[in-house]
């Protein structure tokens, strides 16, 4: 059995200390400025799915506002929002015209600074997305790239075409590169009479890392935000950042390589091997940097600010990001959760990946959990209904910060999203009215289910949603959950109350499979409560003997119960003797002194 001592003895001491003082002091739940990011918990809002506080079927900003109070309540510490800035909107925020500016359709900077402030009040702290790769293509730098104004000449990745062996008068694009959403990652512009690279939408045009200007001037982004008071940034598709320097490459950008994939077409971009694309080296010193930056603010103020970042790519290259023996990182997301558990998983799997993680994680880091995101299909989709309490369970008890995408504490399912109503570039660049769902991030992004009024109480609009409301919204729906007597939202709630505990935030990790069916993870200190969650996986009522667990006291108390468990509340059990209902996730505390 392994166990994973989240912080070194003397470092336990000392937090558990200052925690005890604080709890006579304040209150036990109260995370100092410094290190509140360690356990925090972090809901995504998608803005455009959220809440529409205007009626025009689109989420906006005074619509999260009004929702704070909700967030407060649910125990959330700090939310992060999808892009809110100036875009046209091909990809839905990510493709943005200027990175200090509010999109209309979500508000003013006033609507902003008046959510920040409602936030503040309410103690939940605001974090920015942050997309460095690209800008939208009706940025004033790609316009005055394009022009070939001087000060952003080199902003942008651009490239000469070569000409068609076949026909001198067709340029084709400078290499065989395939954009994330699918054809060539090359577009041709006439205002400059070059290709520019773009490795998502053609409207989303790859910045160039090597440019010292693109550096300073990405720089004054989060600056500028920083001096508005957000607790920091997630940060988009950040392994994306560098291509290969052309000049090793005698000035051109070389072809990148057949991956193999099965069933890949060239116009997929699982057909290549990103070596020259993805993962470069350069990217981890831009990020080191950051880092670096968004610490000058910490010791301005005294709050840490957090920086999260996205990269889809081996567990080897992500936790470098973390930062080296010198250098200081970021998070790295930690998308084992989505990617490496399915319907089928069984105990040993989970264990598995959970413990991946805490293998590679470097000593001293904060690990993380993400359950859903707007890229992915959600939980219960994912995984089923019955799984969807146990990976919200898991991913609040497990050591460091907790993501959840908004809905999916009701665990809401991706909803239906026909052809003709899709909106997704990567789907819609599929061109296949039969097959573009496999590609649609559509249906994990409609809008949220507040209620079971029209729209599921998101808009009151009078005309259609922006996507359309998931058909499932007249019974899954939060007021209905939070009438009953047992929902999703319920339990959500209820493992919550332990998430800063000491012994959740600073205790010792347990993983055991006690069968293919039965998962415990245990969250043990020495001398104060700890929390064990045992998740049954099958259909099968089990019997457990804890006993082997070290530490654990002879009676455990109830503290969240599940939909599928028959256990109430509050209800004590006998550690050798623990019964768990088919499909049940359940969270037990120690009461008494473990010790
Ligand atoms: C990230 C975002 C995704 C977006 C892409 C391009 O993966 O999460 O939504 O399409 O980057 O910015």
């Amino acid at each position: 059995m392994l166990v994973w001592p989240v912080l070194d003895h003397r470092q336990t001491v000392m937090r558990v200390t200052t925690l005890l003082i604080l709890a006579t002091t304040v209150t036990a739940t109260v995370a100092s400025d410094a290190d509140w990011w360690q356990s925090a918990l972090i809901y995504q809002i998608y803005p455009r799915s959220f809440r529409d506080s205007n009626g025009d079927g689109i989420g906006d900003l005074n619509g999260i506002t009004e929702k704070l109070p909700y967030l407060q309540q649910l125990g959330v510490d700090a939310i992060w929002l999808s892009p809110i800035f100036l875009s046209p909107m091909y990809d839905f925020g990510y493709d943005i015209t200027d990175y200090t500016k509010i999109a209309p359709e979500y508000g003013t900077m006033d609507d902003f600074d008046n959510l920040m402030t409602k936030a503040k009040s309410l103690g939940i702290r605001v974090i920015l997305d942050y997309v460095p790769n690209h800008t939208g293509n009706e940025s004033e730098w790609f316009i005055k790239s394009a022009q070939r104004d001087v000060e952003y000449e080199n902003y942008y990745i651009w490239a000469d075409g070569v000409p068609d062996p076949d026909n001198a008068s067709v340029i084709l694009p400078p290499n065989n590169w395939v954009s994330n959403f699918r054809k060539s990652a090359w577009e041709y512009s006439t205002t400059r009479g070059q290709f520019y690279l773009h490795q998502f939408a053609i409207g989303q045009p790859d910045l160039n890392y090597r440019e010292a200007k693109v550096q300073q001037a990405m720089k004054d982004v989060l600056r500028f935000w920083l001096d508005k008071g957000v607790s920091g940034f997630r940060v988009d598709a950040i392994n994306m950042m560098y291509e290969v320097d052309s000049a090793q490459f005698g000035g051109a950008y070389p072809d990148e390589p057949p991956s193999g994939a099965e069933g890949a077409t060239p116009d997929d971009y699982e057909y290549l091997s990103h070596i020259y694309t993805r993962d470069l080296d350069e990217t981890y010193y831009v990020v080191y940097d950051w880092r670096d930056l968004l610490d000058e603010y910490f010791k301005k103020d005294g709050e840490y600010k957090i920086m999260m970042t996205e990269a889809y790519t081996e567990i080897t290259k992500m936790i470098r990001f973390y930062g080296t023996e010198t250098r200081n990182g970021s998070i790295p997301f930690n998308f084992s959760f989505l990617g490496e558990i399915n319907n089928g998983s069984n105990a040993r799997d989970i264990k598995m990946v959970i413990d991946k993680w805490m293998t590679y994680m470097p000593s001293g880091k904060t690990a993380n959990w993400v359950n859903g995101n707007h890229d992915q299909s959600r939980l219960a989709s994912r995984l089923g209904t019955a799984r969807v309490d146990a990976m919200n369970m898991l991913a609040l008890i497990l050591p460091g910060v907790a993501l959840t995408y908004q809905g999916e504490e009701i665990g809401m399912t991706d909803g239906e999203v026909s052809w003709e109503q899709t909106k997704d570039p990567q789907a819609c660049n599929t061109d296949d009215p039969v097959n573009y769902w496999k590609k649609s991030r559509d249906p994990n992004r409609t809008p949220y289910h507040w209620d079971a009024s029209a729209h599921a109480g998101f808009s009151s609009t009078t005309g259609e949603t922006w996507l359309p409301v998931a058909s499932n919204y007249l019974t899954l729906n939060l007021a209905a959950q939070m009438a009953a007597e047992k929902s999703h939202y319920k339990f959500y709630k209820d493992v919550l109350t332990v998430k800063k505990l000491p012994a959740v935030r600073f205790g010792d990790l347990e993983t055991t499979a006690f069968s293919e069916s039965v998962l415990v993870v245990s969250r043990l200190l020495p001398g104060v409560p700890g929390v064990v969650g045992i998740v049954n996986l099958s259909d099968k009522e089990h019997h457990l003997d804890l006993t082997s667990i070290k530490l654990l006291p002879v009676q455990l108390r109830v503290v969240a119960s599940g939909i599928n468990c028959t256990h109430k509340k509050d209800e004590w059990m006998r550690k050798s003797n623990i019964t768990v209902s088919a499909h049940c996730a359940l969270l037990l505390q120690t009461v008494r002194r473990c010790c």
